[in-house]
């Protein structure tokens, strides 16, 4: 991939809620490394990288989210926390709401309040129901809980916080806990000679975690012309069983160790869109288009990896 400079959003001071789970964990690591002043959030206060302040709080109460805000006065709130397990959100569908949907919407509604520009990463499993490809223009049409909860979160953010920026996106790369990425489920098998399943019948566009923050300091410093809503999404739609064959050339496995399956086989328990055909919106003036490339992606993946930063985001939540 060629060179990408990191744009930072003017030395603002930048919270980050959910700073330990796999994108907050990768949005700490590149927006420290690109001279942001950030306040981690996490929980138990566990999430840190040099230099930034750290923040807890569990946010399942009410209130407890614009408490947040409010307390600590960033320019820029970054919303990485959800219940992002497809699974656990229809068996849990109320913990869903509440992180999902009110959350997002006591986030929105304290930093117009304060004055914080709020960006509320949504994703791309809002669509399904009605036929793709899907722009920003599209009306959501979500097929599980995780999507309907998520959809609602958007909404609200947009009613509350016109200036905010709502981004879908569908995201690879490496996580704290090293299990949280379909590229690391790919990685660890084929690399260790397994063979595993690849769904030929879901098709997605994915994007690099580690590259999230250029894109999202970019859409933040330059006005596109777009409204709130952005597609942080791939430039190519694939399936993830052709996603795994490509994770297995990159690091230098045998691709042939990836089995053709099917959703139906796996028996999941959350339906599955099939086409997740979420068209990329314009990247910013001063970000390379290569950056939505998936071969792209997963060689800077493969070259982060080789100069330790599995390591090192496994180091913001160890
Ligand atoms: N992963 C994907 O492939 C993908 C695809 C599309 C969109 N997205 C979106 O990207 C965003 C980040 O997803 P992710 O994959 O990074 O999820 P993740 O790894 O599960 O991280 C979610 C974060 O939410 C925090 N959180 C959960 N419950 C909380 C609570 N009660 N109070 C405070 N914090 C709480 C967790 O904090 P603690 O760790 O401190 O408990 C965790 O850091 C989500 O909005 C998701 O919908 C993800």
């Amino acid at each position: 991939m060629s060179a990408c400079s990191v744009p930072t959003v003017n030395g603002h001071r930048v919270l980050v809620i959910g700073a330990g789970g796999f994108l907050g964990a990768n949005v700490a690591l590149t927006a420290a490394s690109a001279g942001e002043r950030l306040v981690l959030h996490s929980r138990h206060g566990d999430a840190a990288v040099e230099g930034a302040e750290l923040v807890a709080g569990d946010l399942h109460a009410s209130g407890t989210a614009a408490d947040l805000v409010r307390s600590v006065g960033a320019e820029v709130v970054l919303n990485c926390a959800a219940l992002a397990d497809v699974d656990r959100c229809e068996h849990e569908p109320s913990l869903a709401a509440r992180l999902n949907e009110d959350v997002p919407a006591e986030l929105a509604e304290a930093c117009a309040a304060g004055g914080s520009r709020l960006v509320h990463i949504s994703t791309d499993a809002v669509f399904g129901a009605a036929p793709g490809p899907y722009t920003t223009g599209s009306a959501p049409s979500p097929i599980n809980v995780y999507g309907r909860t998520k959809a609602a979160g958007e909404a609200a953010v947009v009613e509350a916080a016109p200036d905010a920026l709502v981004i879908r996106t569908n995201l690879v790369g490496w996580s704290p806990t090293g299990r949280r990425s379909l590229l690391e489920f790919f990685w660890r098998n084929v690399t260790e000679g397994h063979t595993v399943n690849g769904f030929t019948d879901v098709r997605f566009r994915p994007v690099a975690a580690s590259l999230v923050w250029r894109v999202v300091a970019g859409w933040l410093t330059t006005d596109t012309g777009e409204g709130p809503i952005r597609h942080l999404t791939g430039a190519e739609l694939l399936s993830k069983y052709d996603f795994g064959r490509r994770v297995a050339t990159v690091f230098d496995a045998d691709p042939d160790l990836v089995r053709r399956s099917t959703v139906a086989e796996a028996g999941l328990t959350a339906a599955r869109t099939p086409d997740l055909d979420v068209r990329p919106s314009a990247l910013p003036d001063d970000v390379d288009p290569s950056i939505l490339d998936v071969d792209a992606a997963l060689e800077h993946l493969s070259a982060v990896a080789a100069s330790g930063y599995r390591r090192r985001v496994a180091a913001v939540r160890p």
